[in-house]
């Protein structure tokens, strides 16, 4: 593969609106399309992506940094085609490591970098240190709304506070839990409305994924719901929304992929 993996971040401005199903469940849409994808699940919450699909992480970084362990061993790769560096593997603390530390990951990370087509990172909600460096390095960041008034109003503020701290002024908006037969666009309209009074940052509607009992059903059965019910509402949503994504091929020079992101992380805090 001659060109690096792009990195995608899937945020939002608070819990339980749909990151980890969309991360997973987009990263499996994008395989369809001959692409290898990787997730960094860079969430420590309760719901991370090794709960949602039943694994347990084999590796963490911290064995890694003590050498017993290869960046190899720490990625699971799934029989449905995605690959997945766990949360409880120790990413979402990688902002925080010592110089020293982060350089042996970026060393690990190098050789992946041409591995994948596809870096998509689910964060945890809100708008800690972490949550937006892992989107100002990015080259496109995802943020998941609903239609209720309060998710509207905690993405305004997410966006409001990716913009004034990393100079952030283009995201991707993707709607969620999105009632049957409405239009997702009105959700958009009501956030697009307050960002361009407010804030110089452009809003770029991605599509939305419709509100469908095949989601939670299939966290019970700890299986993507593109997977267990791929006629669904909900999987014929993100099938759009991936092939959306795939058909934007240029990559936003200065974010020269994932290599750049693991740069911009590790260099953070300097
Ligand atoms: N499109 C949807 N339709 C119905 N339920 C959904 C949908 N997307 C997410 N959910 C439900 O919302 C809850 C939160 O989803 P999750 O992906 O864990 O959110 P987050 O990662 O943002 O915290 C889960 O119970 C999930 O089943
Ligand atoms: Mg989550």
């Amino acid at each position: 593969m001659i060109k690096p993996a792009k990195v995608i971040t899937i945020t939002s401005g608070k819990g339980g609106v749909g990151k980890t199903h969309t991360a997973v469940n987009l990263g499996l849409a994008l395989t369809q399309h001959m692409h290898k994808v990787l997730i960094l699940d860079a969430d420590l919450g309760l719901a991370n992506v090794n709960i949602l699909l039943g694994f347990k992480p084999k590796a963490n970084i911290s064995d890694m940094l003590k050498g017993k362990a290869s960046i190899q061993d720490i990625i699971i790769s799934l029989p449905s085609g995605i690959d997945i560096i766990p949360a409880a593997s120790g990413v979402a603390d990688i902002v925080n490591l010592s110089s020293q530390d982060r350089l042996l990951i970026l060393t690990a990370v190098q050789e992946l970098c041409y591995q994948y087509n596809y870096m998509i990172v689910d964060t945890a909600a809100g708008i800690g240190d972490s949550v937006i460096y892992f989107n100002l390095a990015a080259e496109e960041n995802i943020i998941i709304v609903t239609p209720e008034a309060t998710s509207i109003a905690d993405a305004y503020a997410l966006i409001k506070v990716l913009h004034q701290t990393s100079g952030i002024n283009e995201v991707s908006i993707l709607v969620n839990k999105n009632p049957e037969n409405s239009d997702g666009r009105k959700t958009y309209a009501k956030l697009a409305q307050i960002a361009d009074r407010f804030l110089n940052v452009r809003l770029k509607y991605l599509g939305a994924i419709t509100e469908d009992s095949a989601v939670s059903e299939s966290l019970k059965r700890q299986m993507p719901y593109t997977e267990l019910f791929p006629s669904s509402k909900a999987s014929l949503d993100i099938q759009k929304i991936a092939k959306k994504i795939n058909e934007n091929t240029q990559i936003k020079p200065p974010h020269g992929g994932m290599q750049f992101f693991f740069n911009e992380l590790i260099m953070a805090k300097d």
